[in-house]
């Protein structure tokens, strides 16, 4: 079985292939000229644009994911702005971030990761999850793994901000990993009955 990954990112593919790598799946990235305008208001109007788009253009299924961090004392914004929650870089956002956040006490600091994915073919949507990584924002950045919000995040289930963790233990308790894992599940199922893999 094939399966597109809706995105032009190496690194998520090469994410997808250690969290799918148990299960018969031929793994690839969508088409060089693929790039559709994430106009949905939530996390699952984008993965779904992205996975029917890259599955039209490729004729095979198609898995998209979209994310964002969510902090109460920000009204659980920025969301599905994360990603342009001001101009620059990761670093100014961050900033940006931990400013607006200077006065807020530390029992008002939680926040979580979302992260929804979509499993489309091209005629319709077969499978879609919701998955969280709650946790707290901490006042100073700490780590050096990892991407975006992860040296302010401080998992719930941790000791550590999500930057300072390893990436294989990220990759075990993520938003990310909860939501790939319950696709795994999804399509271990339907398609082993189906025997179709
Ligand atoms: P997208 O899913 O690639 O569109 O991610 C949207 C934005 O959410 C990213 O650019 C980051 O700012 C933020 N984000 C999502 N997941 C993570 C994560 O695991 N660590 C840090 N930031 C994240």
């Amino acid at each position: 079985m094939k399966l597109v990954l809706a995105s032009q990112n190496p690194g998520k593919l090469k994410e997808l292939k250690i969290l799918l790598g148990h299960l018969p799946i031929e793994l690839a990235l969508a088409p060089k000229d693929f790039d559709p305008e994430e106009t949905g208001d939530t996390y699952l109007a984008n993965a779904e644009i992205k996975a029917r788009e890259a599955a039209r253009m490729t004729g095979e299924l198609s898995v998209s994911d979209d994310s964002g961090i969510e902090v109460e004392a920000l009204g659980w914004g920025p969301g599905v702005r994360s990603a342009r929650y001001c101009e620059g870089s990761d670093l100014d956002r961050r900033h940006k971030m931990l400013l607006e956040m200077e006065n807020v006490p530390d029992e008002k600091r939680n926040a979580r990761y979302v992260c929804a994915l979509v499993l489309a073919d091209k005629d319709k949507v077969i499978y879609s999850t919701e998955a969280y990584w709650q946790g707290k924002l901490i006042r100073e950045e700490l780590g050096e793994h990892g991407f975006g919000y992860d040296p302010i995040f401080m998992p719930n289930d941790c000791t550590m901000t999500s930057a300072q963790i390893t990436p294989e233990e990220k990759n075990q308790k993520s938003h990310r990993a909860k939501a790939f894992n319950e696709l795994a599940q999804f399509l271990s199922s339907k398609y082993k009955s189906e025997s179709r893999i």
